[in-house]
């Protein structure tokens, strides 16, 4: 049985490194896949999940011709390389690959995941006719030349605002996950608009794409102070932190005098945890390109709530189309009938029983005389528990059925009183997939990186999304009327769902 797979344009990227690169057809094709491995463990955020499928014109491969798995040396180059490979996977990804089955299919998933990148990356930077052992100098060696210390960084930035014409000094620099906080103080009060103007000039002084810009933060100290900014610069990957599910287990336990459907999306670009109250929202839309981090995202909110709550406080209905990405949630007693809707026409059904649901309830809260499902809670009347609809991939299922539009505007204007929230996700986000009536009545946004400030409008009302990062970083506006936050997201991974729902099993037995 094979353990990895590519597609077409990794085999022909096999084969260009084979014949132009290595100028030999007999070298084994793992030489070109070890090098695509160690090119993608260079890149310190882990591959998309988008690589786990191979295609057609693909081909299989097993782990022995990968990692050399249960073969002796010769003098190819073959060898058992194995344990270390698996050490090293496990050291990047945090997870332990050594033991159980589970452990051994999430190996050779993630090790598929940074070939597959691997080569991907190979054919963006190399072509064949071009010097392949330069490009493997350059690419695995140069390119780790350590950066510019930050005293460096900051001369840089004041040479790069002499350049706009800005004279200024640096008042103070925090570091956060992604990004450094400079505070300057400018020379002339005047200038507060040309470093505004300047910005993306100033990310190109700096070397950085427009698209990973710059952003000016609007602080408090500018109402004392006119003449201070603070400029958010974001780092080179290899010095990112990445923000573990562990931290979102010790905020949402720890938690006191939270209201009831807190969440902890991510921390804000210095490093505190971002949080708010689903249930104020009270209708979130999270939007997002593929691969910006969504789903991720989803299962933040997910767990915020499955790590605190019990069945008879929370039920989940979710909707998942696509198929995947909702699946290990099935397990869990919050689920609404412990089950994932995947059909179309169960989600139809489902969102109209919704809307029922959402009848009834505001019944029973008249006949209690009370005006919303928090107060008949508090006051005993009512032990109904909060209802939290999540639908993965709005475009698909409206794409797929237009009618699901109707009962989720209905639920949007007069779910809120009685308990019943939603959070849309889209990677589509134009007007079509959220279109008027839905769009004024869920409030609450979360855009991870888009391509456009086209999309960037769609899903936020303001441009910035397009200037993200990628990887779980987010703007977000959590209800109307607050200003819009960015945070970078926590790193939901499929173990920390697993802890989560051994945690849950063992509160509710
Ligand atoms: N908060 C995060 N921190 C680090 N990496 C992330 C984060 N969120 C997403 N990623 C990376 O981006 C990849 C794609 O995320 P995913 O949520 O599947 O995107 P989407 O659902 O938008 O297509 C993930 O597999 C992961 O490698
Ligand atoms: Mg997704």
């Amino acid at each position: 049985m094979a353990d990895l797979y590519t597609d077409a344009r990794d085999e022909q990227t096999i084969e260009d490194v084979l014949l132009h690169g290595l100028s030999t057809q007999r070298a084994p094709k793992l030489r070109v896949l070890r090098i695509a491995l160690a090119r993608s463990l260079q890149i310190p955020t882990p591959p998309a999940e988008e690589l786990d499928g191979g295609s057609m014109g693909g081909s299989e491969y097993a782990l022995t011709r990968v990692t050399g798995a249960g073969l002796p040396a010769d003098d190819e180059g073959r060898q058992d390389y194995d344990l270390a490979v698996r050490a090293m996977l496990s050291v990047y990804h945090g997870e332990d690959m050594f033991q159980g089955e589970e452990s051994e299919r999430r190996y050779r998933r993630y090790l598929q995941r940074h070939v597959r990148r691997g080569l991907q990356e190979i054919r963006t930077t190399w072509r064949p006719g071009h010097d392949f052992h330069g490009f493997l100098y350059h690419e695995l060696f140069v390119g780790q030349a350590p950066r510019p210390a930050r005293a460096e960084l900051g001369q840089e930035i004041l040479a790069g605002l002499r350049e706009i014409g800005v004279s200024a000094q640096i008042r103070s620099v925090e570091d956060g996950p992604r990004i450094s906080r400079y505070r300057i103080f400018l020379d002339d009060v005047n200038h507060y608009d040309k470093v505004k103007r300047g910005l993306d000039k100033l990310g190109l002084h700096l070397g950085l794409s427009t698209r990973q810009g710059i952003l000016l933060q609007e602080d408090e100290d500018r109402e004392r102070e006119a003449r201070v900014l603070a400029l958010d610069v974001p780092r080179p990957r290899e010095t990112w932190h990445t923000v573990p599910g562990a931290r979102l287990r010790d905020w949402a336990t720890q938690a006191k005098d939270v209201p009831i459907l807190t969440v902890w999306p991510g921390v804000d670009v210095l490093g505190e945890p971002v949080y708010f109250d689903l249930a104020a929202s009270p209708h979130l839309l999270v939007g997002g390109t593929t691969g910006s981090g969504k789903s991720v995202c989803l299962h933040a909110l997910l767990l915020s709530l499955l790590w605190r709550l019990e069945p008879k406080d929370l039920q989940l209905t979710l909707i998942d189309p696509k198929r995947v990405e909702l699946a290990h949630y099935g397990a869990f007693p919050q689920v609404t009938n412990g089950q994932i809707i995947e059909d179309i026409g169960d989600a139809l059904e489902t969102l109209d029983g919704l809307v029922d649901e959402m009848e009834c309830r505001t019944l029973l809260l008249r006949q209690h005389g009370v005006a919303n499902l928090a107060e008949g809670r508090e006051q005993g009347r009512i032990d109904l528990p909060y209802v939290v609809v999540v639908v993965e991939e709005l475009a698909d299922l409206l794409f797929q059925s237009r009618e699901a539009e109707a009962p989720l505007v209905r639920l949007t204007q007069k779910a809120r009183a009685v308990g019943i929230h939603l959070v849309l996700a889209t990677q589509r986000p134009d007007s079509d997939t959220f279109s008027g009536l839905l769009r004024s009545n869920v409030p609450g946004r979360i855009a991870l990186s888009v391509r456009t400030g086209a999309e960037s409008k769609i899903i936020l009302d303001e441009t910035g999304a397009e200037k993200l990062l990628g990887a779980g970083d987010m703007l977000l506006r959590p209800q109307a009327g607050v200003a819009t936050r960015r945070a970078h997201g926590v790193r939901v991974s499929s173990d920390d769902i697993r802890l989560c729902l051994q945690n849950v099993r063992g509160r509710i037995q």
